[in-house]
């Protein structure tokens, strides 16, 4: 496995669901595998959790840890080939993947969009041209349009906390002051239409993903049908695809409720976090035994043990 950057690099979602809950189950029994194997995780942008649980998974399978926030502290890395380097940039991603390949076995990376030019973030160009360079595997730690760390956690909660077979899962837009990329929704709506489960998202009109990952999928532009009956309740807030990078304004009766939840089916609530409080959600519902945000959170170690499992099984 050369890569882990979205569900298409996996070979079966069901198989990797039960050897995540195997390893969650008995976190250390491959503490043998990682034995002086190095993983480093280099961060364009700021991270709680990807950070944490990504090393906590590399320990529990006894590799070593190697962490850099590239912007702070790395030289600044030009992307573009045959560049005369006189201007910013002082470092060539040639260079600086090489390099890296060198001191580390497997290479996590996570790089946000800008969210200013549409085909320049959805080309992925940093992490492909770390993945074109490396000479070790890489992984996504979130790039500029998915976030497959995340949705395999999530894939996970909802295989654990489902009632019925096929949970109605409804991934619902809600508002928030800043824009957001579409990284967290893109992925969770790709891995949802490869689990089984019944997908429908709610976003308000000129918010709509990308056609490839609504394909296939029932969207609806009001918030109060699409929850009717849900089991789970994903939110999350996004900018604009269409009008690229704007900021949802006017919508704030998009935030979940208690009132909101009580259109479910006694469902569950969602988020990747982090969360502004009141304002995606009420304090009520984050606060309530509904909510399966810290289950979300400690699943993430075992969706980043299973790839990097996957990957040190592969040599
Ligand atoms: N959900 C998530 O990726 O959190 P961080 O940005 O804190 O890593």
């Amino acid at each position: 496995m050369k890569k882990f950057t979205s569900v298409k690099d996996i070979d079966s979602l069901p198989d990797w669901v039960e050897t995540a809950k195997k390893l969650k189950a008995n976190p250390y029994a491959f503490k043998h595998l990682g034995e002086n194997i190095t993983l480093g995780l280099l961060f364009f942008n700021p991270s709680l959790r990807t950070r944490l649980s990504t090393q906590k998974a590399a320990i529990n399978l006894g590799m070593n840890v190697m962490v850099m926030n590239l912007n702070s502290d790395g030289w600044s890395i030009e992307l573009e080939d045959g560049t005369v380097m006189d201007q910013g940039t002082q470092e060539h991603i040639k260079e600086a993947a090489g390099v890296i390949s060198q001191y580390c076995d497997i290479i996590g990376v996570r790089t946000f969009p800008r969210l200013k030019n549409r085909d320049e973030d959805y080309s992925e160009k940093i992490l492909n041209k770390f993945i074109q360079n490396a000479l070790v595997p890489v992984v996504s730690l979130e790039s500029a349009t998915l976030h497959p760390l995340q949705s395999l956690a999530d894939v996970l909660t909802i295989e654990e906390q489902k009632k019925t077979p096929k949970p109605k899962v409804v991934l619902t837009w809600a508002p928030h002051p800043r824009a957001l990329p579409q990284a967290v929704p893109n992925s969770f709506a790709e891995w949802m239409k490869v689990a089984d489960v019944n997908l429908v998202i709610a976003n308000p009109e000129g918010f709509d993903l990308a056609p490839e990952f609504t394909e296939g999928v029932t969207v609806l532009h009001k918030q109060d049908e699409a929850l009717k009956d849900a089991d789970f309740v994903y939110a999350k807030n996004w900018s604009s695809f269409e009008d690229y990078g704007k900021i949802g304004e006017g919508f704030n009766d998009w935030q979940i409720t208690t009132d909101k939840m009580a259109l479910t089916n006694q469902g569950k609530f969602m988020h990747c976090l982090p969360v502004r409080r009141n304002v995606i959600v009420a304090d009520e519902v984050l606060d309530s035994d509904a909510s399966l945000v810290l289950e979300q959170a400690n699943n993430r170690t075992y969706a980043a043990q299973v790839v990097l499992y996957k990957m040190l099984q592969n040599g």
